[in-house]
């Protein structure tokens, strides 16, 4: 018997118009453009409106992914949403999704894995799919980082962005994910957090710095090895985009040259379960990406939680 496996059929993204340059922070906090670019390698980042939610966002990621993936919308029998920011506490945004998208033959789910988000929900819709109980998931990773800012603290306020990012995995007998790995260790809840008298995120910047560099080192390095494969055989890294300074040493641990790192933080900030399917969609627009590319997915995030993904395009 032929062995199933979830293939990405498509991708789409959604940007909100709105665009806050480092140069428009230095006007709001003590800070510079400078600073801000030499400690995180972002330029900007996009911010939805008052009225724009994640759900709204998460909308339009999904209607470009569904109108790319040739399927219907009568054959999406799962959503999942990753999002940390929904837009109620319940319904779920991912139902919420669902009945904007006019999905009647499915079922939806959210998960919170904060960045590692995206990773979490491509894990459980594999495991479906696997199992024969679906053959077609809507993926989405959707954050309204900006609600959950505190623009008078430099410290964060100068580190996330607001976007969507969308994937349809489908049912397929070619290779599509090969390996899938999640983890988490709730004894660092601390040291990146919501803090809950005041609604705004807290971290210790310096600490989750080197957790993330080491987790996700380690991480890519036993993904590799638990496949049998060399750094070589990739083509391309799509990490969280938090930080090019983290991804950029991550890249050094593994020797993996620049040129197979795709590098969006720059553009739209940290957008936190949003940040990787927004990375794939741009590299799949600009045509980096090619049917058969081996691709490694890496994310690390509050909890801490982080996982992997090894997949064929
Ligand atoms: N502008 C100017 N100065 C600033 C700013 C700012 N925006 N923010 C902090 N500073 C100051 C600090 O107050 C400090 O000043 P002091 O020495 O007078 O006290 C000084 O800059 C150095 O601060 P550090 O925190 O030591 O700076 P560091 O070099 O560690 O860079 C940063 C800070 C960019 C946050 C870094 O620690 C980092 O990237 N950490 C990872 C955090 C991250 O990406 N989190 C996202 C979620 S987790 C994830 O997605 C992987």
């Amino acid at each position: 018997m032929n062995n199933i496996y979830s293939k990405i059929i498509s991708t789409g993204s959604y940007l909100p118009d709105k665009v806050l340059t480092n140069y428009d922070l230095e006007k709001i906090v003590d800070t510079s453009h400078d600073w801000i670019f030499e400690r995180t390698g972002i330029n900007q980042r996009h911010i939805a409106k008052n009225n724009e939610s994640s759900v709204d966002m998460a909308y339009h990621a999904s209607l470009n992914c569904i109108e790319r993936s040739g399927i219907s919308i009568d054959e999406i029998d799962m959503i999942v949403v990753a999002t940390t920011t929904p837009e109620r506490v319940f319904p779920s945004s991912a139902v919420l999704l669902q009945n904007k998208l006019k999905i009647e033959n499915s079922f939806a789910f959210d998960i919170n894995a904060a960045c590692t988000g995206f990773i979490f929900a491509l894990d459980l819709a594999d495991k479906y799919i696997k199992s024969k109980s679906v053959s077609n998931v809507l993926v989405v990773g959707t954050e309204k980082m900006s609600s959950l800012i505190d623009w008078k603290d430099r410290n964060t306020c100068v580190l996330f962005g607001d976007g969507a990012g969308a994937a349809i995995l489908s049912a397929s007998d070619d290779p599509g994910i090969i390996s899938s790995t999640i983890g988490s260790n709730g004894s660092y809840k601390d040291l990146l957090t919501v803090n809950p008298d005041s609604d705004f995120i807290e971290m210790k910047g310096n600490d989750v710095f080197k957790i993330a560099v080491n987790t996700m080192g380690k991480l890519a390095k036993e993904t590799l090895t638990s496949n049998n494969l060399s750094i070589d055989q990739i083509d391309w890294l799509i990490p969280h985009q938090a930080n090019s300074r983290i991804i950029n040493a991550i890249a050094k641990k593994l020797s993996l040259s620049d040129d197979k790192i795709i590098m969006t933080v720059g553009d739209h900030g940290n957008t936190s379960a949003a940040s990787i399917p927004l990375a794939m969609d741009h590299a799949y627009i600009n045509g980096s990406l090619k049917q058969d590319d081996m691709i490694l997915f890496e994310a690390f995030g509050a909890g801490f939680t982080w996982g992997s993904t090894l997949l064929k395009f």
